[in-house]
């Protein structure tokens, strides 16, 4: 898990879903990523959002919303009714005045839960949308299962996600691993069959590695302009953490290089 006080980020061994979740909540993370916390940003949303034929009346779930970046987005571009559902209530709050300033707020709401334990009350969904969840998810059938109950006859699950096909080198095993996405990430096809085992047929997948190669970049960019801030004494954060994820994303690199992790598009459908 992350700690995070007065600007400082410690990292221990905790779950990866909680790991992750509380990573994602530090201000670090929004400047070395940007708002959207998946590789492929916004554009590999719309995308989603044309093969799931998102639109107006259609109702959407995205699970494991984050800040609710692309819950509001999709509901603007598309007009669909969105819920977002996360772990983190900051993710909740920062929800809410997202889709407040965008004005789609009469179509939006955010719920703060486990998909694992979700109340299924929330009612039936035409999609549901996990990005980059799946990955960091320990019960991963179980949590497949869950959403499966709540998806409408001939709607969607879809999703993005880390693809790994071998084990990660140790550097890549812990928090830092668990931050990228990467620890208990699966190739396409392990995450295809966990999807078609709960009862969804697979209608469309591609492998999206061409993010996963950009992000990489941004990142590191971006770690380089950190340590030279922490060096001049205008970033307070813990530099053995920059240079921690400078040398995990060094070995990240090679991987994507080698085919050996990427980033994976699936979109699946419930029988009507
Ligand atoms: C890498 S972030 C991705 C956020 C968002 N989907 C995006 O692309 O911007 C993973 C998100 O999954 C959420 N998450 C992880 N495990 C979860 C669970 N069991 N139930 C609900 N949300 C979960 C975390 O809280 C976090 O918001």
């Amino acid at each position: 898990m992350a700690n995070s006080t007065d600007g400082l980020i410690e990292l221990d061994s905790q779950p990866v879903g909680a790991c992750c979740s509380v990573i994602y909540s530090h201000p670090l993370a929004t400047w070395l990523i940007g708002e959207s916390f998946h590789p492929g940003g916004l554009a590999l949303t719309d995308e989603i959002a044309n093969l799931t034929n998102l639109g107006p009346g259609k109702r959407l779930l995205d699970a494991g919303c984050g800040r609710g970046t692309s819950t509001v987005h999709l509901a603007e571009t598309t007009q669909c009714h969105a819920v977002g559902l996360t772990l983190e209530s900051d993710g909740v709050e920062r929800g809410r005045a997202l889709a407040a300033a965008t004005g789609v707020d009469d179509r939006v709401r955010f719920v703060q839960d486990d998909i694992l334990h979700m109340d299924t009350s929330i009612g039936e969904f035409d999609v549901v949308l996990m990005e980059c969840v799946l990955s960091t998810l320990e019960q991963k059938p179980e949590s497949l299962r869950q959403l499966y109950r709540i998806v409408k006859p001939g709607g969607y699950i879809a999703l993005s996600d880390v693809t790994v096909s071998r084990e990660l080198p140790t550097e890549l095993q812990g928090s830092i691993g668990a931050a990228l996405c990467m620890a208990d990430a699966r190739d396409l096809d392990e995450y295809m069959s966990l999807i078609e085992d709960v009862g969804f047929k697979v209608k469309e997948y591609r492998s999206a590695k061409e993010a996963v190669q950009q992000l990489i970049k941004k990142i590191g960019t971006r770690l380089m302009i950190a340590e030279a801030a922490i060096g001049l004494g205008s970033l307070k954060v813990n530099r053995s953490l920059i240079v921690q994820a400078r040398d995990a994303l060094k070995i990240a690199s090679k991987l994507v290089e080698d085919g050996s992790l990427g980033y994976g598009l699936i979109v699946a459908q419930r029988a009507g």
